[in-house]
C-alpha cells in the first residue's frame, strides 16, 4: 500500500481526495518535482528544491514550506513507504477556489500532494544491465515556457504518444530551426568524436537536475562538455545519444527513427559517464 501526503495528512494513496475545483485539475495551475530517493538518501535534493522555488516564483505562487520542512516531510514519507529505490513525486497547485475564473483567486490555499513510487535500481554503468531506449523524432509543438516544471503536461503527453505510436519508447524534439530541444520527459545529450554535447538551457527546455548534475560531475572530472545549439544532423550522426532524467539517470539510446546508434549498444562514453554519475550522485 502506498502512503501519500495531502495537505498536512499522511493517508493511503487510494483514499486521497482533492476538489474538482482544484486549479491543478481545471487549469494545470501548479508545479511538480520528481526526486530520486535511494535507501533513505535523496539525489540532488538542494537542486530540486531550488528548481521548485523558481517554478513557484514563475507562476507567482509562494512556496508553502521551508526546505527543512520539505525534507522532514519526504524523510517521513519515504520511511512510511516500502522500497530501497523510490521516486518522490511532489505537486503544489494554487488550490481550489469557489468559482472557476482564469484570474488568480484570493480565497484559497495551495494544495500540497506527495507520494512515492518505485524506480529501477540505478545503474553503475554496466552496459549488460542498462535500460536502453529507442526513440522517434518530431517537431516540438509545446508551449514557450518549457523551463517551468508545470503540471500542464498535455503537450509532452501527446509527443510521448507520438513516439509510442511510432513503436519507440521516447521522442526527441526539435524546434522550428531543426535544433534539438529535449525529449517528452528527459533531457538529451550527444557524444561526437568523444565530446559530450547538450543543448544550452532556455525557455524551450526544462533545466533538468540530472542534466545539470551530469554536466557538473563530468566537468569536475576534467571532461570537456559543450552546452550549445545542437542540430538535427548532429543528432542523427551522433556516436552516442543519451537521455537523462531523475527516474532514468543517464539512459543510452540505441536507435533513432529505426536507425541504430552505436551498433545498437550502450557506448563506451556512456559507461564512463554513468559510472562517474554513480560515484558522485549523492554529493553533486
Ligand atoms: N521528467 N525534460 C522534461 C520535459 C521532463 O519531464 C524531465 C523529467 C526532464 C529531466 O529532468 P530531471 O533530470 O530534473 O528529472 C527533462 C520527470 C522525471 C517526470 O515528469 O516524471
Amino acid at each position: 500500500m502506498t502512503i501519500a501526503y495531502l495537505n498536512g495528512m499522511f493517508l493511503p494513496l487510494e483514499q486521497a481526495r482533492i476538489s474538482p475545483m482544484d486549479r491543478g485539475f481545471l487549469f494545470g495551475d501548479g508545479i511538480y518535482e520528481v526526486i530520486p530517493w535511494y535507501n533513505g538518501r535523496p539525489v540532488g535534493f538542494q537542486r530540486h528544491m531550488q528548481r521548485l522555488e523558481q517554478g513557484l516564483a514563475a507562476i507567482s505562487l509562494e512556496n508553502p514550506m521551508t526546505i527543512e520542512a520539505w525534507r522532514t516531510l519526504f524523510d517521513e514519507l519515504t520511511e512510511k513507504n516500502d522500497g530501497e529505490y523510490q521516486g518522490v513525486y511532489l505537486q503544489v497547485t494554487r488550490g481550489a477556489a469557489a468559482v472557476r475564473n482564469h484570474r488568480f483567486p484570493t480565497d484559497c490555499e495551495p494544495t500540497i500532494f506527495a507520494y512515492t513510487f518505485t524506480v529501477n535500481a540505478p545503474s553503475d554503468g554496466d552496459p549488460d544491465h542498462a535500460t536502453c531506449y529507442q526513440v522517434a523524432t518530431a517537431t516540438d509543438r509545446r508551449w514557450k515556457r518549457c523551463d517551468i516544471k508545470s503540471v500542464a503536461l498535455l503537450g509532452n503527453v501527446l509527443h510521448m504518444m507520438e513516439g509510442v505510436d511510432a513503436g519507440a519508447d521516447e521522442i526527441i524534439l526539435f524546434n522550428e530551426q531543426e535544433e534539438l530541444t529535449e525529449a517528452a520527459a528527459c533531457n538529451v545529450f550527444i557524444v561526437h568524436n568523444g565530446t559530450v554535447v547538450t543543448p544550452s538551457l532556455d525557455i524551450e527546455k526544462l533545466p533538468g537536475i540530472t542534466r545539470n548534475m551530469l554536466v557538473d560531475i563530468l566537468r569536475a572530472e576534467g571532461w570537456n562538455v559543450e552546452e550549445r545549439a545542437v542540430t538535427r544532423a548532429e543528432v542523427m550522426a551522433a556516436d552516442e545519444l543519451w537521455l537523462t532524467s531523475s527516474t532514468k539517470e543517464i539512459a543510452p539510446v540505441i536507435a533513432i527513427d529505426g536507425y541504430s546508434v552505436n551498433d545498437g549498444k550502450p557506448g563506451p562514453v556512456w559507461t564512463a559517464a554513468q559510472s562517474l554519475f554513480a560515484r558522485h550522485r549523492f554529493s553533486a
